[in-house]
């Protein structure tokens, strides 16, 4: 492929320092594994993700061992002639059946996961966070004291009204909004209401092991979790959403509720404006 050393070096160091830009994001685990995780379905996943991997691990090891093993054994030898076999349908059904078993099993396991984590009702007391994704940015909406978000409606979504909510909504009066700044406390349950103003982008937290686009014209309300551990992440966009794409990304943090209520208690209720212009105020950085 290469005529000179140079020219395959130059290509190496090219996808070298290409590859880096993608590993220079903020980790605060090894980037060879899987970030930790801090919420409660993600005990779950990582289970099954490590059952499938040792499931397809020993079988890669026992059929490449084998296929390896085979073309040592029955290589081609001066004076000795080929054996020819008609197949065998013992084996043929045995090594048929098991993997259809196995693939079932995990096909169940992963469905009855999957509607734990998306068709279960959010418990009644989760704090209600509104997300919605813009070119380029996360605009989020929070309850105020009287722990009730706004209504969002989706066919309400415009430039000025990022969340679709009704001004006279009582409900949302004494909201408050941020910018590429969330805060949720640990431990509590935390209900997402997840829209979007222009094109589809993807709400994903890795240590949340939760990913959910979030597509134009519709409000994602059925997404919940709860974690466990306290910690600061990123809340990257994950959907290709435009040349800015790489820089839509906001902070994440998971804290103490007392650190919580003193993060919110800081915050004006962005009740007169259903704009998305955060004061200066609304993207503090306490708690960091
Ligand atoms: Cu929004 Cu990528």
């Amino acid at each position: 492929m290469f005529r000179t050393k140079a020219g395959a070096l130059a290509w190496i160091s090219a996808l070298w320092a290409s590859g880096s830009t993608g590993w220079a994001e903020i980790r605060e685990t090894g980037v060879w594994w899987l970030p930790r995780n801090v919420s409660n379905f993600g005990h779950e996943i990582d289970f099954i993700f490590y059952v499938i991997l040792w499931l397809t691990g020993i079988t890669a090891v026992l059929v490449f061992g084998t296929m390896i093993y085979f073309m040592v054994r029955y290589r081609q030898r001066a004076g000795v002639g080929a054996i020819h076999s008609h197949g065998n349908n013992t084996l043929e059904i045995v090594w048929t059946t098991i993997p259809v078993f196995i693939f079932l099993a995990l096909a169940i396991y992963g469905n009855e996961m999957w509607a734990r984590m998306r068709m279960e009702v959010p418990p009644a007391d989760a704090l209600q966070v509104a997300i919605v994704g813009e070119q380029f940015g996360w605009n989020l909406r929070y309850p105020g004291p009287d722990g009730k978000l706004a209504k969002m409606d989706s066919h309400k979504i415009t430039k000025d009204n990022p969340f679709g909510i009704d001004p006279a909504d009582p409900d949302g009066k004494d909201d408050f909004t941020t910018y590429n700044d969330m805060v949720i406390p640990v431990g509590k349950a935390v209900r997402l209401h997840l829209g979007s103003k222009d094109v589809i982008h993807s709400f994903y937290v890795p240590e949340f092991r939760l990913y959910q686009d979030m597509v134009p014209g519709r409000v994602y309300d059925f997404v919940w979790f709860k974690t466990d551990a306290t910690g600061h992440f990123q809340l990257a966009c994950n959907q290709l959403c435009g040349q800015g794409h790489y820089k839509m990304f906001g902070k994440l943090g998971v804290v103490t509720p007392a650190e919580y209520d003193a993060w919110a208690k800081g915050k004006a209720p962005a009740a007169v404006t259903t704009s998305t212009a955060a004061a200066p105020e609304n993207v503090s950085v306490a708690n960091r």
